[in-house]
């Protein structure tokens, strides 16, 4: 960072300095400040629904253990051999009996305590086995979504995710009755600062942009279902500690709601065909209503979106590149032609061969090329300022298109970053 320069300095309402994606010496301090004080998302309930499933994942870069024991208990663990460091486990899931070290087989139960040291003579009157378990981080799991924290005086996650919570319990409902799972993700990285991808997905303003090539490949009903640029329904709230969520299918908010008049969609004629042989025509009409997941993007400061139909989890490699992982959602124990629909839907778009993910990720490198030439021109976030208004609750209410979304992060970034927060 420059000399003299306050953190406070680079952050203003209506708009950041591009050093926020540049400077590897923020970079660090919000390694610190931010991604080990916070609650991080770490994994989803589906993921691991036996005792002894795992997968790995990220608390800022620290590599971390999800593991289910047998008690059924979640443990987040980190990822890292109490005897010289190494990483005890590198595949992104399984199922185990616990985790072995391969440098010297120190093993760790499920919830990561020290099993087994080989030839323990050599540690008689110098180790004691039970200090020496992995290290464990807080968790709290909120509807399924299991989070983590370096700090083990946090908040509790409910107080954390706040407003946020409504719009998780919306979310959940497009299993129309049966609970979300993840029927499987993909991971990609892009070369950019993680907080480009954040506020992407509260960005309506490029859908219509970055997005043509797919508006123009879908068939015409769901194209207008996602011409949200000139509905006034289609707002954006701020919901506090950095959370946000922009509606882009009104009617598709709180998906119990039918007020009857929504058609079907022409384009899922054979799957109601198929589900009308086992459901009434309502359940039928639910589970189809629900097909593109939720109405809306919710996006949870500082990680994770829950983009209509997928779980988008990001992880920042390094100031300049990101990691993102894209979590297809189905409906567990429901109709396998509905998950096998709504997978082909996914990868339509988010896929990497789809026509949205790769447009957006290519517009993220653009942004990061820009950004390189020199911190002198500030990132603009601005749009619908002036129209911004607050609902009864305190919310920030402004157009889907308006970057209302992206000031609520980056209030809490600056919070967070100055240790306001
Ligand atoms: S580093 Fe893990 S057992 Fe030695
Ligand atoms: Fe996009």
């Amino acid at each position: 960072m420059t000399p003299g320069v306050q953190v406070a300095d680079l952050i203003r309402e209506d708009r950041v300095s591009s050093a926020l994606y540049t400077d590897p010496e923020l970079f660090e301090l919000e390694m610190d400040r931010i991604f080990h004080r916070t609650w991080v998302w770490v994994a989803h309930e589906s993921e691991l629904p036996r005792a002894g499933d795992f997968r790995t994942a990220y608390v800022g870069r620290q590599p971390v253990i999800v593991s289910r024991d047998r008690r059924g208990g979640i443990n987040v663990l980190v990822n890292r051999c109490r005897h010289r460091g190494a990483s005890l486990c590198e595949v992104p899931k399984g199922n185990a009996n616990g985790f072995t070290c391969p440098y010297h087989a120190w093993s760790y139960a499920l919830d990561g305590k020290l099993r087994g040291i080989p030839y323990p003579d050599g540690y008689e009157d110098v180790l004691e086995k039970k200090d020496l378990g992995l290290q464990r981080l807080k968790v709290g799991v909120y509807a399924g979504m299991i989070f983590a924290s370096f700090d083990a005086d946090i908040e509790p996650l409910e107080d954390f995710l706040g407003g946020a919570r409504l719009w998780i319990d919306r979310f959940m409902k497009q299993g129309a009755g049966y609970p979300i799972k993840v029927q499987g993700e993909h991971r990609f990285r892009f070369r950019g600062n993680w907080k480009i991808q954040l506020e992407n997905t509260t960005d309506g303003y490029h859908f219509p942009i970055v997005h043509r090539s797919w508006m123009a490949s879908v068939d015409a009903e769901t194209a207008g279902m996602l011409s949200f640029m000139t509905d006034d329904n289609a707002v954006t709230h701020s919901l506090g500690n950095g959370h946000s969520v922009m509606v882009m299918v009104p009617e598709h908010v709180d998906l119990d709601e039918d007020d009857g008049t929504e058609q079907l969609q022409a384009r899922f004629g054979h799957v109601i065909e198929e589900l009308s042989r086992d459901f009434e025509p309502a359940k039928v009409r639910r589970i189809v209503r629900s097909m593109h997941g939720a109405g809306f993007n919710l996006n949870l400061f500082p990680n994770v979106a829950m983009s209509m139909s997928f779980f988008r989890v990001l992880r920042p490699v390094s100031v300049a590149e990101t990691e993102i992982r894209h979590l297809a959602l189905g409906l567990k124990g429901g109709p396998e032609t509905v998950n096998r629909e709504r997978l082909r839907i996914h990868e339509h778009f988010q896929g990497p061969f789809g026509f949205g993910s790769p447009d957006d990720s290519e517009a993220w490198d653009r942004v990061q090329r820009g950004v390189a030439a020199g911190p002198d021109m500030p990132i603009l976030v601005n749009r619908g300022l002036q129209r911004e208004r607050k609902a009864d609750n305190g919310d920030r209410v402004s157009h889907a298109t308006d970057e209302t979304g992206m000031r609520e992060g980056y209030a809490m970034w600056k919070a967070m970053m100055t240790d306001a927060h």
